[in-house]
């Protein structure tokens, strides 16, 4: 049974294939953390709980029979004013001014499967889950956390309700989605920072006393930091040692943080940021966490980002797609920018006739009177100047060339030279009488307004509704300043983040079942939002606005340490790259897009013969290993943050196929060929690489490894192989 319940120790143990969970109701009724990590099949660990007395540690008189202090436990749900003065999970203001709460286990609760989390994105599909019900005797406020388990993911979902049982209205000023002590604090924490057009670039950095995290302030999980980190002991490698992840399956405003004490224990948490935020809570009101997902491997990080990438492959959102390839998609952004009218795009679409692509996608400059980026956000009806006679005739091109159409949209934002802004300037985030901050010269609607949700969603709905539609492309191009909303009251200010949010997944909640057959890409600026809770209804999102291979080689990479390859979308670019300048073969481009969802990003008008053959090769190519893509094992074999070059391979879950790719960034001078080990394959059986015309025993490729040719820079090749026996 994943989840087992010990009266005698009132212990419970939460077991998935290869992970256990264990925390302790103790003396008192305090829920103290046992132990997260291997698999153990039974355990006493009353033993667990000793700690030696230490100065300025505050004791609790509740016992009487010998010293205890919170300070020196591992809790699983900490709280602020009763002597544990690390970080707290939780933290109420009482109308007396009290922020003192004091955490008591009252009962449990196990349940089959998993509910829904009261419209915020969550996983679905566990085996088990456990409710335990913790209460602030003096105050009677509830906190409920909720344990779901994914046994064969090994991956528990954790989030927390705060429940208010007492008379009065309190203000909650902290919520977090999971706490866990860590008893052995040698680790490194590894996340995932970078910028616009560098995303998710990978730090590791061994942790010291004190705290360390990664945050978003910025209204969106954002390209700065992402709402995930791994704590790994200070050997593993991708290939062994332990390693513990927490994601959050937020999109906004977040704190991941890891708080190491005196005692090298480390606390970990995940949640909401509470900077700039509080929630009010009336009677009978409760406020619901995001859910953060845990996961612990022993053999090192592609293992752990193995179970991330099953659980959010088939527990995550629409299962549509589940098992499917995703369109081929080309996308006319950086072949025409704002520049471009009917006859140019219809000559655009007519020549991706015969090269294999489903989808075209028309990007930014649709709608309004949009030339360049000061203009029309909102205004979601066609440029009759670009397109006279609407989306139609690209419709109907696209039609007759085997394709399918897509549309961009940027539905959160406005532009003040447009008519919805003359129509309705209330409308945006801002406080009346300062001078906002623009980015990208646009402002953003407040969508924790039911008015502004209902206009956009409508908006949306008219032109899928009309239009023949396949595809949809969802862009958030700035992040948050000058959070006041005009309708909320003063002490919901502080509220406008969290429910900007909850409007944002409602409004996607509420397309994406509408209209269940089109695709929902995620974007902001690139990857500024990819994240777990924009999977939910995304199932993938556009990377990075940067569409070199070379630097794709780290965004994608990095990327994978968290999120599947299936969920990136990544497209072939025209050479040299828009963004950096950088000439690469189109090979190397092809390879780099064709690990993640595939497209292109060019015109194929401006393109020679071969290159248009090649781009016929590529999504044949392609086609077939697109299974290994949206289904397989992806293992990173050497890391573009640590060598000249790179590679990784994927691998199906029989074993039978197996596709990988090998890149140079840059050749240092006299470099001797190297091996690739591969990894995932199956020692006993026999392999034929398609590129070589030769076939190796997968224990030669996996132990002894393949020797690869000495590669100038940017260039890459791939090595797709089939088990022969
Ligand atoms: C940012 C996106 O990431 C780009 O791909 C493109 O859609 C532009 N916005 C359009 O404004």
């Amino acid at each position: 049974m994943p989840i087992a319940f010990t009266e005698k120790n009132r212990i419970f143990h939460l077991s998935t294939k290869h992970t256990s969970y264990l925390f302790r109701v103790f003396e008192n009724d305090y829920l103290f953390t046992l132990y997260y990590g291997k698999k153990l099949r039974t355990a006493d660990m009353t033993h667990h709980w000793q700690v030696y007395p230490s100065g300025f540690s505050p004791i609790d008189q509740t016992f009487t029979d010998h010293d205890f202090s919170q300070d020196l436990m591992m809790l699983e749900y900490p709280v602020y004013g009763h002597g544990d003065y690390r970080a707290p999970a939780v933290c109420v203001r009482f109308p007396n001014g009290s922020r003192l709460l004091d955490l008591q286990y009252e009962a449990y609760s196990i349940q089959k499967g998993k509910l829904p989390l009261d419209g915020l994105p969550c996983t679905d599909g566990a085996e088990e889950t456990l409710y335990i019900l913790l209460r602030d005797r003096k105050s009677g406020l509830g906190v409920r956390l909720s344990y779901s388990v994914f046994y064969e993911e090994d991956v528990i979902a954790r989030s927390a309700e705060i429940i208010n049982s007492t008379n009065d209205t309190v203000i909650l000023t902290n919520a977090m989605s999971m706490s866990t002590d860590l008893p052995i604090g040698d680790f490194d924490m590894i996340s995932l920072d970078g910028t616009h057009i560098r995303e998710r670039q990978i730090e590791r950095k061994p942790m010291r006393n004190g705290t360390q995290s990664v945050e978003s302030r910025r209204g969106a999980s954002s390209h700065h930091h992402n709402p995930f980190a791994v704590f790994a002991a200070p050997h593993t490698t991708e290939f062994a040692g332990d390693a513990y992840g927490v994601m959050l399956v937020y999109s906004g405003n977040f704190l991941l943080r890891a708080e190491k004490d005196a005692f090298s224990s480390v606390r970990v948490q995940a949640g909401i940021n509470s900077f700039d935020f509080t929630w009010e809570l009336a009677p009978n009101e409760s406020f619901i966490t995001p859910e953060a997902l845990l996961s612990y491997s022993d053999k090192g990080l592609n293992r752990l980002s193995q179970q991330y990438h099953d659980l959010i492959r088939t527990h995550l959102g629409h299962t549509k797609t589940v098992g499917k390839r995703r369109p081929i998609v080309i996308n006319n952004w950086e072949a025409t920018y704002f520049n471009f009218d009917e006859q140019k795009l219809i000559d655009l679409i007519g020549s991706c006739k015969g090269l294999g692509i489903d989808v075209f996608v028309l990007d930014d400059g649709w709608f309004g009177h949009r030339d360049d980026d000061r203009t029309s956000l909102g205004d979601w009806f066609t440029d009759k100047r670009k397109l006279p006679n609407g989306l139609y005739p690209l419709i109907e091109a696209c039609q007759s060339v085997g394709m399918q159409f897509g549309l961009w949209f940027e539905p959160e934002m406005i532009s003040e030279d447009s008519e919805l802004y003359h129509l309705h300037p209330d409308w945006v985030i801002g406080e009346p009488g300062r001078t906002f901050c623009r980015g990208r010269q646009q402002l953003i609607l407040d969508l924790s307004r039911e008015d502004v949700l209902s206009y956009i969603c409508g908006a949306v709905r008219r032109i899928l509704r009309e239009n023949r539609i396949s595809y949809v492309k969802w862009d958030m191009n700035r992040h948050m300043t000058d959070a006041y909303s005009r309708l909320l009251p003063p002490q919901k200010q502080p509220e406008i983040y969290h429910r900007y949010i909850k409007n944002l997944y409602r409004l996607l909640d509420t397309l994406t079942k509408e209209f269940p057959d089109v695709v929902f890409e995620g974007c902001s600026g690139g990857g500024g939002r990819f994240d777990a809770g924009m999977l939910y209804y995304t199932p993938q999102i556009w990377t990075s606005d940067n569409s070199d291979a070379i630097a794709r080689l780290r965004i994608q990479y990095g990327t994978s340490l968290a999120y599947p390859p299936v969920c990136m979308t990544a497209h072939v670019s025209a050479s040299p790259n828009h963004q950096l300048g950088r000439t690469t073969p189109f090979q190397t481009r092809g390879l780099v897009a064709m690990s993640a969802s595939f497209g292109y990003e060019l015109n194929p008008l401006n393109l020679t013969d071969d290159e248009r053959a090649m781009i016929a090769e590529q999504t044949a190519q392609y086609k077939k290993i697109a299974p290994l893509v949206v289904s397989g094992d992806f293992y990173r074999l050497i890391s573009p943050f640590e060598d000249d070059d790179c590679a990784w391979i994927f691998v199906s879950k029989d074993r039978s196929e197996a596709f990988a790719i090998y890149a140079r960034q840059l050749l240092r001078p006299a470099s001797n060929g190297r091996r690739i080990r591969f990894a995932g394959l199956d020692p006993e059986a026999d392999y034929y690489i398609e590129e070589l015309q030769r076939t190796f025993g997968g224990d030669e490729l996996m132990y002894a490894g393949l020797s690869v040719p000495v590669l100038f820079d940017f260039h890459a090749v791939s090595y797709t192989m089939h088990r022969v026996n």
